[in-house]
């Protein structure tokens, strides 16, 4: 089932999520149909408060061909493809990003028609909890270390235009305004 997707100004978007306590048949669904949402809006990633719940919750998909190098990452300690865990479903993750910050271009499906160049640390290691119980510990660069960090923002709170530069935000200003008396 598609899911109405939050946009920029409602107020769930700015509020910190909490932590999932049960996984219950109704997570399960509201997973799969996070995935068919993204999917039909042809995202990689989409975090529980743009469904319009506040829930430590988010779903990744990285196509093979968006990955720029062969896509190799260490899950749980192994060398595995990063295509191996896709799709990603999980709740209440860790994340610890490191290395040296690289400028990257990001959108998001809840900031329509808005594109910008942000700065974040090019590795993560991260610890997310499965819907099955298990655990993955991920240790990754590349586009799933940047779409973890801007999905994991989103249950802070946090927009990736709260990241852009100060010059890049006096005119990121407007369109955003723009976004809001649309
Ligand atoms: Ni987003």
């Amino acid at each position: 089932m598609l899911l109405p997707i939050t946009q920029y100004g409602d107020p769930i978007l700015r509020v910190p999520c909490a932590p999932v306590e049960h996984v219950d048949l109704e997570l399960h669904t509201l997973g799969v149909n996070m995935l068919e949402t993204m999917y039909a809006a042809e995202g990689i990633g989409l975090a529980a408060p743009q469904v319009g719940l506040s829930i430590r919750m988010v779903v990744i998909d990285i196509p093979e061909e968006e990955e720029e190098q062969p896509g190799m990452i260490t899950v749980n300690g192994e060398q595995k493809p990063m295509r191996s865990i896709m799709p990603l479903v999980f709740i209440n993750p860790r994340l610890e990003p490191y290395g040296d910050q690289q400028l990257c271009t990001e959108g998001c499906l809840s900031v329509r028609g808005i594109r910008s160049q942000v700065k974040r640390p090019e590795r993560v290691r991260a610890r997310l909890a499965k819907l099955d119980g298990s655990i993955l510990e991920i240790d990754c660069g590349g586009l799933l270390a940047r779409c973890l960090q801007h999905e994991c923002d989103h249950l802070e709170g946090r927009l990736f235009t709260d990241r852009v530069s100060s010059a890049a935000k006096v005119t990121l200003a407007k369109r955003l305004k723009n976004l809001l008396h649309r």
